[in-house]
């Protein structure tokens, strides 16, 4: 078995030009496949919301959620890099707030590290944290959190003077303490300058190839979401299609009898000369 990676491999893997690839995963059953294959990092994403709660986005992602599926995660994955992803409200108001529910994501969520949304607007929050000796991933970009504030779901830094203002988040990030960062949907010229002027990791999604390295959602690598697959997004396998499937397989089988067949059968192992008996008298003496 590999051995779990410290915040120290990740800078290591900067150095040497390997890159990382992360996955987000909230729950135990595909976390065990990742540590499997070697995933370097999995996310336990506030983008549950809407791929395991439905909502239409990650605003109604509780702390007490996000705990719950990072010890999911953690059961699955032992020896995986872990990061939990602080859900909207969790650090906005105080740093205070910041702290503890960054400490309750390593003490009772049994993280690495944690992710959290935004620039210059909360580098006073990422700077709390840091210095309370928990690793800080800054996540900047599209930010799903405040997609509300961005008009939706919209690409960051396509033009100098927007491409500006994530340069500014990223630096003011990396200033606050943050030891890696994630750069959601910017383009590829704003995402390289970054990866360029910073010594941290810088990670992508829909930010290009100069990265380095990539993060992806399980439900839309894996196809498993049906609702919505972003551009960047690359379908490797199609779940969805697999389970429907083995759910009209399923349905078939047992409406025609032919489900559960003898080899998924317990065997009684009792006299049956008295089992037959008893069962005689019972239903002799039943009073239904
Ligand atoms: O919650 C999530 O899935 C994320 C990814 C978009 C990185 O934050």
């Amino acid at each position: 078995m590999a051995k779990k990676k410290t915040i120290l491999d990740l800078q290591q893997m900067k150095a040497n030009g390997e890159q990382a690839a992360w996955m987000v995963i909230y729950d135990s059953c595909l976390a065990s496949f990742a540590e499997e294959v070697g995933m370097d990092m999995i996310l336990v994403g506030d983008s549950m919301g809407m791929i395991i709660y439905g909502y239409d986005g990650t605003v109604p992602v509780t702390m007490d959620m996000s705990i719950a599926h990072c010890q999911g995660v953690r059961r699955g994955a032992p020896n995986t890099y872990l990061i939990g992803d602080m859900p909207f409200g969790s650090y906005h108001a105080s740093c205070e707030d910041a702290v503890n529910n960054a400490v309750r994501f390593i003490k009772e969520g049994g993280v690495d590290a944690i992710k959290l949304e935004g620039g210059v607007a909360i580098a006073d929050k990422i700077r709390a944290i840091a210095n309370a000796g928990i690793v800080v991933f800054g996540h900047i970009g599209l930010t799903p959190q405040s997609s509300a504030a961005m008009g939706g779901f919209k690409v960051q830094g396509k033009n100098t003077a927007t491409a500006k203002a994530v340069i500014d988040d990223a630096v003011a990030v990396y200033k606050a303490g943050a030891r890696t960062l994630l750069l959601e949907g910017v383009p590829e010229e704003t995402a390289s300058f970054i990866h360029k002027i910073l010594p941290i990791p810088v990670y992508g999604i829909g930010a290009g190839a100069d990265c380095d390295g990539q993060v992806i959602l399980a439900a839309d690598a894996l196809g498993m979401y049906k609702n919505f697959t972003p551009k960047f997004a690359k379908k490797y396998c199609n779940l969805g299609e697999v389970a429907t499937q083995g759910m009209r397989d399923y349905i078939s089988e047992v409406k025609a009898g032919t489900f559960p067949a003898p080899e998924h059968k317990y065997k009684f192992t009792g006299d049956k000369d008295e089992f037959a008996a008893f069962l005689a008298e019972y239903e002799k003496n039943l009073d239904l």
